[in-house]
């Protein structure tokens, strides 16, 4: 189940909230709504409105993963809710799946991802001020008892893990993913699910080549165009705006050597 709250008044006029304990007030582009025991009881009742001081009103909703992902605190560049829905449909990663993450970021696919499965995921990255930032959102949204991040320091076979053929699924989320092809070769399950996510159609096939050489096959890569349509009683038309190219996703399987 998601986390937090959404103050849901159109779709120009929504907020996220996380917690309240700590506030007074939320301000909105329709006045503020003052934090008194009326409201905190009210929260825990999902569909009920709340007014501002202005006399307008918002409805408490339950936020969509893909509401979360637009609002989490970014240090990084972020997954987009569109392709996090892909990796779930192309892998065969389900409740039980070990999961290994190379690439943290801000903690948008490890904090879907966590709503979802049983076992710990284990998320991985160079940075430390994305690792940080990323639990912090991972706390607020997500479920940090089934995230483990690690920071790493470039030792790229030096991870916690000395059995081979561990994780169920591999996604890595770097630009040139094949860094890491003597771990994943080791740790990856034979019949395991590898994903990387590069920007550039050049990373793609100079990537598929290297793992397709190291035992990968069943290989396909996507891009995924989404639009919203403004729905009115005239003139429906896609929103102006969408965003054109988020990433390329590629799948494949490990097979035994
Ligand atoms: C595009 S972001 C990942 C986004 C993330 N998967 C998400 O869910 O939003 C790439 C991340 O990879 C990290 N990174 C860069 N080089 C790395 C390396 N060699 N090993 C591990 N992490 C690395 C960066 O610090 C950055 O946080």
């Amino acid at each position: 189940m998601s986390k937090g709250y959404l103050l849901y008044n159109s779709v120009e006029s929504k907020i996220l909230i996380s917690d309240i304990t700590n506030l007074d007030s939320i301000i909105t582009h329709k006045g503020k709504i003052l934090i008194n025991n009326d409201l905190t009881n009210n929260l825990r009742d999902y569909g009920q409105k709340v007014f501002t001081t202005k006399g307008k009103f918002y409805y408490i909703l339950k936020p969509t993963y893909k509401d979360i992902i637009l609002k989490i605190n970014r240090t990084t560049n972020t997954i987009n809710s569109k392709d996090i829905a892909h990796i779930l449909v192309n892998t065969s990663i389900n409740k039980n799946s070990k999961v290994l993450e190379i690439g943290t970021g801000s903690g948008a696919f490890s904090l879907f991802l966590s709503h979802f499965i049983n076992k710990a995921i284990l998320s991985i990255d160079i940075n430390f001020k994305n690792l940080k930032n990323s639990v912090s959102n991972i706390k607020k949204y997500g479920d940090i008892d089934y995230v483990l991040t690690l920071l790493i320091e470039n030792k790229l076979n030096k991870l916690p893990i000395k059995s081979k053929n561990y994780f169920d699924a591999i996604i890595i989320d770097l630009p040139e993913p094949y860094i890491y092809l003597d771990l994943i070769v080791s740790v990856l399950k034979d019949g395991g699910d590898l994903v990387f996510l590069v920007p550039n159609i050049e990373q793609v096939k100079q990537s598929r080549e290297i793992f397709a050489k190291s035992g990968f096959v069943y290989f396909r890569t996507y891009e995924l165009i989404e639009r919203e349509w403004l729905i009115r009683e005239v003139g429906s038309r896609p929103y102006e705006k969408y965003l054109n190219h988020s990433i390329f996703l590629t799948f494949a399987k490990k097979i035994k050597n």
